[in-house]
């Protein structure tokens, strides 16, 4: 069992793992033909797009908050309302992330926490084929 007062930036190995975990995971979606329409959704230059998930993970995996020292608060389920987010394209995010983590979290514990961690945040975003709360 992972110890619930340490701290999955510090467990992964700070800042360099964060960074490493990023970059695969955009490798990976820039390269697979499975996940080419979440890879059309990003700009052709994907530097940008990396060093913002990286600034982001940093503060939301327990480091320094990067991400919102420069930009405020993520709001980012609305910074993705743009996108056409259904199960199909959570499922690719997820692809690539499972992958990155699967390559380079050796921890048993940690690796499924990690997975877990991702769906939830990648589930929240979807936008399309949720059900009408007002005809639930
Ligand atoms: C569920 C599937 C997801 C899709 C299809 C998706 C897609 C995108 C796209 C197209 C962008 C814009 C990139 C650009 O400017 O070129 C973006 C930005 C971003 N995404 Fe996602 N994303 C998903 C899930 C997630 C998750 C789970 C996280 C965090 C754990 C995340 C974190 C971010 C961040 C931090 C940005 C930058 C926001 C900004 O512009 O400041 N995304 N995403």
């Amino acid at each position: 069992m992972l110890n619930p007062e340490s701290n999955p930036y510090d467990l992964m190995g700070g800042e360099t793992a964060v960074r490493k975990l990023v970059d695969r995971f955009y490798d990976l979606m820039d390269t697979m033909p499975e996940t080419y329409v979440i890879r059309q959704m990003h700009a052709k230059d994907l530097s940008g797009a990396r060093e913002k998930l990286f600034m982001f993970l940093s503060g939301w995996l327990g480091g320094p908050p990067l991400y919102i020292k420069k930009y405020g608060h993520p709001r980012l389920r609305a910074r993705h309302l743009p996108f056409k987010i259904d199960e199909a394209e959570r499922d690719q995010w997820m692809m690539c992330m499972n992958q990155a983590i699967d390559e380079q979290i050796e921890d048993e514990d940690l690796k499924q926490h990690f997975k877990q961690a991702f769906y939830k945040t990648a589930d929240f975003m979807r936008n399309q084929g949720l059900p009408n709360p007002l005809q639930m």
